[in-house]
């Protein structure tokens, strides 16, 4: 498993009777399964084969493991049926709600997550990708992307806090008012009418014939057009590429450049968040996040650093 991502239990430890569940939505039993490791969700994940031959992909959270993932995962139920059929998404083929447990049933993707790290074909294919769902508007049933977003004033945060000389380092205290300024107004600029996926991620990519599939949609909603594409050109940083971390910052400032200045402060923005959230208190369900997103927030310094000028 990718470091920094949050351990799993597995299948065969979920509840029975929520085994036998998802049998009877999907009418036929699970004759094989196939874990998978990675994603942020504390719960099972695995591609399940069954006895009429189908391969279905399963994630399946109980509130007390995670109330937050139970949530997620219920929006992601309501979101995936409304996805224009165009867009690249593995197809939701059931959920199932029992006691405080919900399993979410998709298509199986034919390959795995892509990265990390990133190779350059799944930079082009899920450029693609999100293209084709951000020409999309007006989706039925997404929020507005202010209601999905975490909040991005970390800068300004940080910035007020009465230790703010010690926590930020020497870089960072240097230019804490362009991070300011750059980041402010994110409510504003992040707004529009495309659709987004605003979790793009190559945890949340993955490979399925020749191409990807965008996963994991519980954070989707109305915003701005090039939203994703700013996502993806700063995941491609912190995440890696094959490459090297020459090859990575390239292929990041290759995109942001075709986008608005807005998408450049949002990377400026979500790299402020990380940072102040790293700082935060831990949290129970998620071990690793907090050193996640304090190595989001190291690694995203170099692409910062072409972005922001003092
Ligand atoms: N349809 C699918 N087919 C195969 N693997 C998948 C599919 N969807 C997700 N995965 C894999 O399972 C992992 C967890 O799924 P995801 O939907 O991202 O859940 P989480 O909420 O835990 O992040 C992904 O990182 C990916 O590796
Ligand atoms: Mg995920």
């Amino acid at each position: 498993m990718p470091t920094g991502f949050t351990p799993r239990t597995e299948w065969p430890d979920a509840p029975r009777p929520l085994v036998r569940a998802v049998e009877r939505a999907l009418a036929t039993t699970v004759v094989g399964i196939e874990a998978v490791h990675g994603g942020m969700s504390p719960g099972p994940a695995a591609v399940l084969s069954l006895d009429d031959g189908r391969q279905v992909f399963a994630k399946a959270v109980a509130a007390q493991q995670s109330a937050k993932a139970h949530a997620l995962y219920a929006r992601e139920a309501e979101v995936l049926p409304r996805l224009p059929a165009d867009v690249p998404h593995a197809r939701l083929v059931t959920h199932v709600v029992r006691d405080d447990w919900i399993v979410i049933v998709t298509d199986a993707a034919s390959g795995a997550a892509v990265g990390p790290p990133w190779r350059s074909q799944h930079v082009a294919a899920t450029t693609d990708a999100v293209a084709v769902l951000s020409a999309h508007t007006d989706v039925d049933g997404l929020a507005p992307a202010v209601d999905r977003l975490p909040t991005l004033d970390g800068w300004e945060l940080l910035a007020e806090r009465p230790d703010a000389g010690n926590v930020l380092d020497g870089w960072e205290r240097d230019r804490i008012h362009t991070l300011v300024a750059m980041s402010r107004g994110w409510r504003t600029w992040t707004a529009g009418s495309h659709a987004v996926h605003l979790d793009v991620r190559c945890d949340n990519v993955v490979e399925h014939d020749d191409g990807v599939w965008l996963v994991d949609w519980a954070h989707a909603a109305s915003g701005a057009k090039w939203l994703d594409a700013a996502c993806l050109a700063a995941d491609v940083v912190a995440c890696g590429h094959v490459g090297g971390e020459a090859v990575a910052l390239r292929a990041a400032t290759g995109i942001l450049a075709g986008l608005p200045f807005e998408a450049k402060r949002f990377v400026v923005a979500m790299t402020g968040m990380f940072r102040h959230n790293s700082l935060r208190e831990p949290v129970s369900t998620a071990p690793t996040l907090r050193a996640w997103q304090a190595d989001r927030a190291r690694s995203l310094r170099p692409l910062v650093e072409t972005l922001v000028t003092r």
